[in-house]
């Protein structure tokens, strides 16, 4: 009976009928589109510095919807026990170690350097793009100009003196969550 109903159903246009079947999905509602134009953000981390720092960053990463996790450098290993991550998130968003943060930039999403430096612009006043990668520095130094050359933007906060990098990340997640629908191509990104 079912495979008889999958089999009847053409693709991506039929809703099946099917009531046992864990694939009875509403993806396939008549006229539903492939593309979803979602709005993600995702997270690199330059050579971060303790296990400490990545796992607050898991936390925040949670807290605020992150799609993915990015991390160069040898400082920190995954493998190490995350006492600041006391959610285990790590577990639900992935977490990947790279050579390069230039190699993982998914398509169409925008890499925006966060770092408190000359020319950089106002968080308060900046749109965020419907898809960003947020790159940090490490607690203990910062993104280099080479970094922050290949990223489209370049944000600050304004705050007398720097933050650390966990306080850092939730108040760029906070503020991309509070702007809500106003990203650069408004409400037609869900
Ligand atoms: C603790 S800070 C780095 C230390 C700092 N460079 C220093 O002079 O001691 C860690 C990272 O947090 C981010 N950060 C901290 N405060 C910031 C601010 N006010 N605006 C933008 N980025 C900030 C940057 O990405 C920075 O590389």
């Amino acid at each position: 009976m079912l495979a008889k109903a999958i089999a009847q159903t053409p693709l991506i246009c039929e809703q099946t009928t099917a009531t046992h079947s864990p694939y009875n999905r509403a993806f396939f509602l008549k006229g539903a589109s492939l593309v979803a134009d979602k709005r993600y953000s995702c997270i690199g981390l330059y050579n971060p510095k303790s296990p400490e720092n990545v796992g607050s960053v898991m936390r925040a990463a949670g807290c605020y919807g992150v799609a993915s996790v990015f991390y160069t450098g040898k400082r920190y290993e995954r493998a190490a026990d995350f006492v600041t991550d006391t959610k285990r998130v790590h577990y639900d968003i992935p977490l990947i170690g790279i050579d390069d943060l230039k190699k993982i930039l998914p398509l169409g999403c925008v890499p925006v350097a966060v770092e408190l430096v000359d020319g950089a612009r106002a968080l308060p006043e900046y749109t965020h793009p419907d898809r960003a990668l947020y790159i940090f520095g490490p607690e203990d130094g910062s993104l280099d100009q080479e970094i922050r050359d290949w990223c489209e933007d370049v944000v600050y906060i304004p705050t007398t003196g720097c933050m650390n990098l966990a306080a850092t990340v939730n108040v760029v997640l906070y503020d991309r969550m509070a702007k809500g629908l106003n990203t650069r191509s408004g409400p037609k990104f869900r």
